[in-house]
């Protein structure tokens, strides 16, 4: 993800933060062999220990919510928003469960389902549209949450930082 950012956005500075080592070492050596490790800054630790002072126009975050421990969800998106800027924006890709039996049956949550029924073992829980929207709104995003659907059942979030 950091290395296609960096591709996307030439004169970019990408910063990425995850808690697992092996993941940076792994997002560290893709970052090399493209040659875009001058721009890319890997970090360990939380969104607050990795953006202390600094002020994002981005944060986007990939497959990282629903492996993220149901009760530090919360505390991620209000650090993550805290670290944006005012206008910044906020994207997340991510399955989304779906919320009712009825919902279920509809195509584009067999993927999700099938995902969370895998990563159980993982203590994953993937969140339903109720519960991606509810964090984005405790952590201050007050605006617009725009939402579509992509490939085989992915769902994209963007909203932006109220200025
Ligand atoms: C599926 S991977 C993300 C893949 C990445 N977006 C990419 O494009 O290569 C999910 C990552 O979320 C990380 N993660 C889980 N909980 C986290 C947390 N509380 N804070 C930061 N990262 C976390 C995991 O360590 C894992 O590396």
């Amino acid at each position: 993800l950091l290395v296609q950012i960096a591709k996307a956005f030439p004169r970019a500075r990408v910063v990425g933060v995850d808690i697992d080592a092996q993941s940076l070492q792994s997002a560290r050596r893709r970052a090399q062999e493209a040659g875009v490790a001058d721009r890319i800054d890997v970090r360990q630790g939380t969104v607050a220990q990795a953006a202390q002072a600094e002020r994002f126009d981005a944060a986007v975050m990939v497959e990282v919510l629903h492996e993220i421990a149901p009760g530090l969800r919360a505390g991620v998106m209000r650090e993550t928003a805290r670290a944006l800027k005012p206008g910044g924006w906020m994207v997340i890709v991510d399955e989304t469960y779906p919320t009712t039996l009825e919902q279920a049956r509809e195509a584009e949550f067999k993927f999700p389902l099938h995902t969370g029924f895998e990563e159980l073992l993982w203590g994953n829980v993937i969140p339903t549209r109720e519960e991606q929207e509810a964090l984005l709104r405790q952590a201050g995003f007050s605006g617009e949450i725009e939402r579509s659907l992509i490939g085989e059942g992915f769902t994209v979030l963007a909203t932006r930082k109220p200025a």
